[in-house]
């Protein structure tokens, strides 16, 4: 069902992630429910959850929760206290439950999301991932609303600005998004290529490190 390793030597770093970007709705799972990534995001993921140790982890966009409860045993086996709160406009990762994680079910770029953000930050700060629609429009939006939950030292996560590079909708997409908020908040926080060390990654220019030194602009 799947082609094999052998005869897919030629295949292109493109033709590989067209293949992925159809393949992985509906073959990666983490404990039964999807996780719309590929591996090597993962990894890095857990690269930047083990070094950041973030008290708090802000998911727009969580789909069947299956990263959001990877994220939560993972934070567990650091023995980290981290709050995971989970965001999506539907109710479909309701279904997964654990003690470490919130769903916060509606649009995440209305003010009642967003207070209730705030309500269950407590004033923690951490790390951010936006993976909702991936418009350029709402990715922009999120990432001046939500940035603040973000810590000196942590990351805010863009995902899916690969669409803009294989040109895949939307039109326009997550990466002009990023530029902006970039242009804007240079001062605050950079672009850190070296998560894209696997070279394959759904988010080119997407990991953004807020500056150790930055101080709170919001
Ligand atoms: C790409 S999926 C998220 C995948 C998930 N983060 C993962 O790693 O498996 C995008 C999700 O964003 C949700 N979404 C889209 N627009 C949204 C919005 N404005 N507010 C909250 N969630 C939104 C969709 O319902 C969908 O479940």
């Amino acid at each position: 069902m799947f082609p094999h390793f052998e005869n897919c030597l030629n295949m292109t770093l493109r033709e590989w992630t067209y293949w992925h970007n159809v393949m992985h709705r509906h073959y990666t799972t983490y404990l039964g429910s999807k996780v719309l990534k590929p591996p090597f995001d993962w990894l890095v993921m857990q690269d930047i959850i083990q070094e950041t140790r973030p008290p708090l982890i802000i998911e727009i966009g969580s789909f069947e929760g299956g990263f959001a409860l990877w994220m939560a045993h993972l934070t567990e086996a650091m023995s980290l206290g981290t709050r995971i709160v989970g965001l999506d406009i539907t109710d479909r990762p309701t279904k997964v439950n654990h003690p470490r994680i919130t769903w916060v079910i509606g649009d995440a770029t209305t003010d009642q999301v967003f207070r209730k953000v705030e309500e269950l930050a407590e004033n923690r700060r951490g790390m951010v991932i936006e993976d909702s629609d991936h418009k350029q429009h709402t990715t922009r939006k999120l990432l001046e609303m939500y940035y603040k939950f973000v810590s000196p030292g942590c990351y805010l996560v863009v995902e899916d600005t690969v669409c803009e590079c294989l040109s895949l909708p939307p039109f326009p997409g997550p990466l002009p998004a990023v530029r902006d908020f970039i242009q804007q908040h240079g001062d605050q926080f950079v672009i850190d290529r070296s998560r894209e060390k696997y070279i394959l990654t759904y988010n080119p220019m997407g990991y953004l490190l807020r500056r150790p030194d930055a101080q709170r602009g919001e």
